[in-house]
């Protein structure tokens, strides 16, 4: 039996704080109002509109000569690694990676690639780790292709990957004739966590996609940019995999919307983590990770509970959040507001009092 990761238990309140994840966001009448005034064409035939101007936005946004709408985050990488790898292929990624953890086991069911997994603090890894890792050219060792990075690393707590880090791992990718992935799920969390614009952010990577449901608070899509030649390629495997779609617009909308209106927000969500870190920090036995962006992740082990058992009595009081790693994640975006962060950090030590 396959499980749904956030059902609350019996008898559990509605969600009145939900720092389960910054995919729960729910969109706002504004967010609404511009999705019911889209103009809508078939995507798939290429003649919609909104999903135009979004494709548009985000080259210009990304610097890069085009960009493809799919429904996903997740169809964004496994059509990135389909594009830019074949049956056999070693991706160089980071051992906390989505595409290694999360993402079903596609690898081995659709990609035909292996990972390696790369260590290293905070979901990141350096240039000499990717020196480490060069495998000798010879008829014995799989073909390395690609470096795939997260920013921001997920499991690494949020945190936002060094522009020079960024750009180095990169550069000993392009020496060995490797292209150069980037998942961008939070992209924009690092870009205004760091200041640095996406387009330089971005800069020393083939291909890159952002995510609009999570910190930017759209109901679904992902935007997945590169050059004009990887995007004509990548389309192939978005038609095969099912991703081409009719009457997008309407979410693409809201897309647009979310660049219009939820990029600059994301300094809240930042300062809000920071101010539930601080607080979690005064509770005895729990231990923190100091956030870069909206992900606060914390052990409580000290406090003699296990993360099952945090959650499950949380729920009770609906108060949502998660287990990731063996950690406990409370992520901060649009519908966290800073009383609701007080209000979590006091129920955090009761429950934990509890133990
Ligand atoms: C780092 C990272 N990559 C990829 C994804 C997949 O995105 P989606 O849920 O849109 O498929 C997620 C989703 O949580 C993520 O956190």
């Amino acid at each position: 039996m396959v499980h749904a990761p956030n059902r609350p238990p019996a008898g559990a309140p509605p969600v009145r704080i939900n720092l389960y994840s910054d995919t729960q966001t729910r969109p706002t009448p504004a967010m609404k109002e511009a999705m019911m005034r889209a103009e809508v064409g078939d995507e798939q035939h290429g003649d919609d509109p909104t999903v135009h101007e979004l494709c548009d936005r985000m080259a210009a946004l990304m610097g890069k000569q085009a960009a493809m709408y799919l429904p996903s985050g997740t169809m964004c990488n496994v059509i990135a690694i389909l594009t830019h790898c074949g049956k056999g292929d070693e991706v160089i990624a980071h051992e906390t990676s989505h595409i290694l953890h999360s993402e079903g086991g596609t690898h081995a069911a659709l990609t035909g690639v292996q990972i390696m997994p790369m260590k290293g603090p905070r979901g990141m890894f350096t240039a000499d780790d990717v020196r480490a890792a060069i495998r000798p050219k010879t008829r014995y060792a799989p073909p390395q292709r690609l470096l795939e990075v997260e920013q921001t690393a997920n499991i690494g707590g949020g945190a936002i990957w060094p522009l020079a880090q960024l750009n180095a791992v990169a550069e000993v990718a392009h020496e060995q004739g490797w292209s150069t992935h980037m998942d961008g799920a939070r992209l924009m969390n690092a870009c205004v966590g760091a200041g640095i614009a996406a387009k330089d952010m971005v800069a020393h990577y083939d291909s890159v996609w952002l995510d609009f449901t999570k910190g930017l608070g759209a109901p679904l899509g992902a935007v997945l940019c590169g050059d004009e030649e990887f995007i004509g390629r990548a389309w192939r495997w978005k038609q095969r995999l099912g991703g081409s779609m009719r009457q997008a617009g309407i979410c693409a909308a809201a897309c647009i919307y979310a660049l219009d209106h939820n990029i600059d927000r994301l300094a809240e969500d930042h300062a809000n983590a920071k101010a539930l870190a601080r607080g979690l920090r005064q509770i005895p036995g729990v231990v923190v990770e100091e956030p870069d962006t909206n992900l606060v992740f914390f052990d409580i082990r000290g406090a003699g509970m296990t993360v099952e058992q945090l959650q499950a009595k949380l729920a009770m009081r609906g108060v949502a959040v998660s287990g990731l790693g063996g950690r406990v994640r409370a992520c901060t975006h649009l519908d966290v507001t800073a009383p609701m962060i007080e209000e979590a950090v006091s129920e955090i030590r009761t429950a934990l009092a509890a133990a």
